[in-house]
């Protein structure tokens, strides 16, 4: 259908919004988890954003009594729902992630590494960056930094080199990726970066920030390493994994379990996932650290609109208030449609998936991704089982946004969020 075809459309019906009663949420308070943070029981290793809390996979797993077989998470992100795997008692991990940052993280949580030796490489470190030696640099990663006397104070730049340069050269890959997180972390905090934000802003009076670069590693390597050690590494021994740096790809493998949290919309009007990474991307040597978010769903242009299903009348009247925006979202549903379609052969007969989505508002619309996406499993042999509502009180992520991207113009949009349990039959 062309867009002429598809404004004339528009203009002949006007929005009718789901007729039907299917796909219905119902709210639960058990999956609220109120009171409960991401750190007060499962401490992440280093921050991310949109991180889903454990506590809803482990409750899920227990209620639709999934096999404690496998577990894969297409969109892992810092790899929580491996957690809400661990604790459960599954021993076999696949998650895919396109942002290199989010791999390092849920690797970090899944590698067991000897108390003894990290601790010695610990103690190691610390008294080797005393020295402030860099003769281990293979090539300057500073030279990946775009802009980089604009986002790193001058002394900071040497003494983030020497410790970068300590890690690169440890034998011990588990360790060296741990210590990694450590020093992203300290990039980060070092950086004249503004604090709890995920798109890059540079502070204001940023001349007057001295910060301390060995006090700062100092303080992360110890709470990473305690954190690790505490309550990730006694849980590790007898599970495997294998996590990868691109997009989901299909393979020989088949699973019982999905369970993951998508984006709930495009990076650049949502959570700009890439932007967050960007630092420790590009000192990594990853090259294209800056298009990350154009990579992510619904992250490329597309010239026609989405026209399929339930979601194409809510897209529909999007259209009719905005040509871009309608396209902008269609984009992240043909993404996310072709990325569903794909994992469907991966899915034993008989297994579960769990997709935890939050539905956007654009133009004050709020588009019903959660029903889009028990369609989308319907029509491709699965049983639908339930969606559950939450309430959302925990999510990292920025509660307000501007649905109608009007400055000036925010609303209360991601208060909730929804489970979607369908079970594949055939
Ligand atoms: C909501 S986050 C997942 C958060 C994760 N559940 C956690 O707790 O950390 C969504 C993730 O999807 C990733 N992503 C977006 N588009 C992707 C794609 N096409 N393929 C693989 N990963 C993608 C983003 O990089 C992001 O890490």
């Amino acid at each position: 259908m062309t867009l002429i075809e598809y404004s004339h459309n528009a203009q002949e019906n006007s929005i009718k919004y789901l007729k039907k009663q299917e796909y219905h949420a119902t709210y639960n308070s058990k999956y609220d988890f109120l009171g409960q943070s991401y750190g007060s029981l499962y401490p992440n290793l280093h921050k991310y954003p949109a991180t889903m809390l454990p506590q809803i996979g482990l409750e899920l797993f227990k209620e639709f009594k999934v096999k404690k077989s496998n577990l894969l998470d297409p969109f892992c992100g810092s790899g929580s729902s491996f957690i809400s795997g661990l604790e459960y008692g599954i021993t076999d991990f696949v998650g895919f992630d396109l942002n290199p940052l989010a791999i390092m993280i849920a690797k970090a949580r899944l590698q067991y590494i000897e108390t003894s030796q990290l601790l010695k490489q610990k103690d190691i470190i610390l008294e080797q960056l005393l020295l402030k030696n860099e003769q281990f640099l293979n090539n300057n990663p500073l030279k990946n930094i775009t802009n980089l006397d604009f986002w790193l104070p001058k002394e900071a730049q040497q003494d983030l080199k020497c410790i970068f340069s300590y890690i690169e050269h440890l034998d011990n890959m588990a360790i060296q990726n741990l210590f990694l997180l450590a020093f992203s972390e300290t990039l980060r905090e070092t950086s004249y970066t503004r604090n709890n934000e995920f798109k890059l802003f540079r502070m204001k009076n940023y001349e007057n920030y001295k910060p301390n670069v060995y006090e700062i590693f100092n303080k992360y390597i110890e709470i990473i390493t305690k954190n690790y050690l505490q309550f990730y590494q006694p849980k590790l021994k007898d599970i495997i994994f294998s996590l990868i740096n691109t997009r989901f790809k299909k393979s020989k493998r088949t699973f019982d379990t999905i369970l993951t949290s998508t984006p709930y919309g495009d990076s650049r009007t949502t959570v700009a996932y890439g932007q967050f990474s960007t630092f420790i991307n590009e000192w990594l040597g990853f090259k294209d650290a800056r298009k990350l978010d154009s990579e992510l769903l619904g992250g490329k242009k597309v010239q026609s609109l989405y026209n399929k299903g339930l979601i194409k009348e809510y897209i529909l009247e999007i259209y009719r208030l905005d040509t871009k925006r309608a396209l902008e979202v269609s984009s992240f549903y043909f993404d996310l449609e072709l990325s569903i379609k794909n994992l469907i052969d991966s899915i034993n007969m008989g297994g579960k998936v769990f997709f935890v989505v939050g539905n956007r508002k654009v133009k004050n619309i709020e588009l019903p991704t959660d029903k889009f996406i028990s369609e989308i499993f319907c029509n491709s042999g699965f049983r639908y089982l339930q969606t559950i509502k939450r309430k959302i009180s925990n999510k990292s992520m920025p509660p307000l946004n501007s649905p109608s991207n009007k400055s000036g113009f925010k609303s209360n949009t991601m208060n909730e969020e929804y489970i979607i349990v369908c079970e594949r039959l055939r």
